[in-house]
């Protein structure tokens, strides 16, 4: 495919294009005449899923060569032991293959990921009391330390790992690498509590012009070397505006933003960012919704184009939201 001449972000390569995915690119398939994978059933017709492919070229050529940051919820990764309804292995293997077809096809994704839930579990296994204050974890120096393992020893590993089993394409890093993520703390009640100071983007734009897929885990740094533990939501959002992103991604637990939370018949397909932080001050958006609300506004008031909540449960949901004219989940845009 030739692709819109779209220069790299770093202005000193071009976009890494279909060839250089190939390069790392996905395993080729041990048997590409094989009639039909598990995923793809013998009863869809073939000029449906010729019909299925057409529909994904607009969107191919629109977002070829563009940044698109991706939020990974903790909470789609819960443990088994938590939701035996969960299967996160699956979700986690969907989403990969999700984020290298996006790679492949000439996008570059960025993925954030949170991991609240597996903090928790940490915490409880070692006998380590946790407290909420305004829905942030109240965080002291073991507690940091904890968070930091979990996030960057362990979810940060569990995502980078899924997606290459497709090939050599994810590199993780957390927000101290090359001091990617400046923090301070949020409140002195809270600890160790990061909120972003400043993004340097720069070792974010050399793995994407290596036609790498980096995989952030969210531990700031300040000036002095002190780290802290932010938001998830916090830090895609503001990756988002750094990079200049075309779009924002957040896959969560829920179907959408939903004008009554616990009502599914309340999901809202489309709404302004001004809508949205009405919501918020309404509260109609609450608990972890708040961020997620927050990080859009400052995503797309900063310039990038538009902003998704998905439901990560779904299997696929970010492909059927990148290349579909299926709407699903709530859009936000200016
Ligand atoms: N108006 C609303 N519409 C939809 N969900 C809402 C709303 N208000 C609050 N919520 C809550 O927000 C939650 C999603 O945020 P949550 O922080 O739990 O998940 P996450 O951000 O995907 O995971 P993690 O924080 O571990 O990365 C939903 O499960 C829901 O309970
Ligand atoms: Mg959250």
């Amino acid at each position: 495919m030739s692709g819109p001449d779209v220069r790299s972000p770093a202005g000193a390569a071009p976009a890494p294009g279909p060839a250089a995915a190939g390069a790392r690119g996905p395993v080729a398939p041990d048997s590409p005449d094989s009639p039909d994978s598990p995923d793809s059933p013998a009863s869809v017709a073939p000029e449906v899923k010729a019909g299925i492919l057409v529909e994904a070229l607009p969107y191919i050529r629109r977002f070829w060569g563009q940044i698109v940051v991706v939020k990974y919820g903790g909470n789609i990764l819960r443990a088994k032991v938590d939701s035996p309804a969960v299967d996160e292995d699956a979700a986690l293997a969907s989403f990969a293959e999700d984020i290298v077809l996006m790679r492949s096809v000439g996008m570059l994704p960025v993925v954030v990921h949170g991991g609240g839930p597996q903090i928790g579990q940490l915490m409880a296994r070692v006998g380590k009391s946790t407290e909420f204050r305004d829905g942030f974890r109240v965080t002291d120096a073991d507690t940091l330390d904890l968070v930091r393992m979990v996030l960057v020893g362990k979810v940060n590993r569990d995502i980078v790992k899924s997606i290459n089993v497709h090939g050599a394409l994810a590199v993780g890093l957390s927000g101290e690498d090359a001091n990617l993520i400046t923090a301070t703390a949020r409140s002195a009640s809270l600890g160790y509590v990061g909120d972003v100071v400043e993004v340097d983007p720069v070792l974010l734009h050399q793995l994407l012009a290596q036609g790498l897929i980096p995989v952030v885990a969210t531990i700031g740094t300040d000036l002095s070397g002190q780290a802290f533990n932010i938001n998830a939501d916090t830090v895609a959002g503001a990756l988002a505006a750094a990079l200049d992103a075309a779009k924002l991604v957040f896959l969560t637990d829920v179907t959408g933003v939903r004008s009554s939370p616990e009502d599914p018949d309340s999901l809202i397909p489309r709404l302004s960012v001004d809508a949205l932080a009405a919501m918020v001050d309404s509260g109609a958006a609450t608990g972890g919704m708040i961020p997620k609300a927050e990080a859009c506004i400052r995503a797309i008031r900063a310039g990038v184009g538009q902003a998704h909540i998905l439901d990560g449960r779904v299997p696929h949901a970010l492909l059927l939201e990148i290349f579909t004219d299926a709407g699903v989940g709530t859009m936000v845009r200016a």
